[in-house]
C-alpha cells in the first residue's frame, strides 16, 4: 500500500481495518452490470425519512402522501447549466428557502463521469455556497480520495435538496420532490457515468422507492439506465465508525463498476 493510500484509510479510519481484512490479497470482481430493481427516474419516493432512520438504522419510515405543492419541474428539463444555476438560487418551491442563506446547486466537473450525491447543504455549506465544504465533505474529499478521485476532477458533487434543511434535519419528502426536478436538470446535463447515492434521502430521491442502505449496498441499482451505487452518507460515517469499512467496500465496487462501464 503505498504512503498516500495509507494516510488516506488512515483518515477515514479504515487502516487498520483494511490490513487485518487483507483486503489487497483479495482479487476484485468486475460487477454485473444489471440493476437490482426497476427504478424509474420520475422522483422520489413518497415518505418523510426521520433523522433516527438516516442512512439504514432503525424501522422503514411510514409513507405519507406528499406532493411538490409547486411544479418546479416547468421548464427546467430545458435549461442550460447558467439558467439552471439561477432557478436554483432563486427558488422558492418549498419552505426551505424561508430560512437559507443561499440556494448550493452543485460543484465540479460538468462532464463528470462520476455524480455524487449528498442530502442536503449543511451550515457551513449555507455559507459558503459550496456542497460538502464541512467536517463530512472532509471525509467526503479522503473517501474521494482513496479511489483516486479529486474534487472538481472527473466528479461532480449535488445534493438531493439544494436548500439547508433548519437544524440539519433530514429533508422530507415533499422537499426532496419539490427540489427533484433540478437534480435531474443536472444529471441530465451532466450525463454521468455513475451516481453515488450518499446515504438515504438521496438513494430514495434517485430510485423512487424505500431504500435500507444496508440491504441497497453492494448493487447496481439505476437511475433512468444510469448505474446507481448505494453507500453510507459521510456525516453517519462520522457517527458510525464501524460501518467506514463498509464505505471501503462500497466504493470499491463503485470503482470497479466504472472500469466495468469505461470498458463495456
Ligand atoms: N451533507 C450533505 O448531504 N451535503 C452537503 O453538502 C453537506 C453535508
Amino acid at each position: 500500500m503505498s504512503l498516500r493510500r495509507d494516510a488516506i484509510l488512515r483518515e477515514m479510519g479504515l487502516a487498520p481495518v483494511w490490513r487485518l481484512r487483507g483486503r489487497q490479497a483479495q482479487p476484485e470482481p468486475e460487477p454485473v452490470l444489471q440493476p437490482a430493481a426497476p427504478t424509474p427516474a420520475s422522483g422520489p419516493a413518497q415518505g418523510r425519512v426521520r433523522s433516527d432512520l438516516r442512512d439504514g438504522a432503525g424501522d422503514l419510515p411510514q409513507p405519507v402522501s406528499t406532493r411538490s405543492h409547486t411544479d418546479v419541474g416547468d421548464g427546467v428539463m430545458g435549461l442550460g447549466w447558467d439558467a439552471l444555476e439561477a432557478r436554483i438560487r432563486g427558488c422558492e418551491a418549498c419552505g426551505l428557502c424561508r430560512r437559507r442563506k443561499q440556494a448550493v446547486p452543485g460543484v465540479g466537473d460538468r462532464q463528470a463521469d462520476w455524480l455524487f450525491v449528498g442530502e442536503g447543504p449543511g451550515a457551513e455549506e449555507d455559507e459558503r455556497g459550496e456542497p460538502f465544504v464541512g467536517q463530512a465533505g472532509r471525509l467526503l474529499d479522503a473517501m474521494l480520495a482513496s479511489i483516486d478521485l479529486k474534487r472538481g476532477e472527473d466528479v461532480y458533487i449535488a445534493n438531493a435538496v439544494k436548500c439547508r434543511p433548519p437544524n440539519n434535519r433530514t429533508p422530507e419528502a415533499a422537499e426532496l420532490a419539490a427540489c427533484f426536478p433540478y437534480l435531474q436538470r443536472q444529471i441530465a446535463l451532466i450525463q454521468p457515468r455513475l451516481i453515488v447515492a450518499l446515504g438515504r434521502p438521496a438513494a430514495q430521491a434517485l430510485l423512487n422507492e424505500e431504500v435500507r442502505i444496508a440491504a441497497a449496498r453492494g448493487k447496481l441499482h439505476s437511475h433512468g439506465g444510469i448505474p446507481v451505487v448505494v453507500t453510507y452518507h459521510p456525516a453517519y460515517l462520522l457517527r458510525n465508525l464501524q460501518d467506514k469499512a463498509k464505505a471501503w467496500d462500497d466504493l470499491c465496487f463503485a470503482r470497479r463498476s466504472m472500469r466495468g462501464l469505461k470498458h463495456a
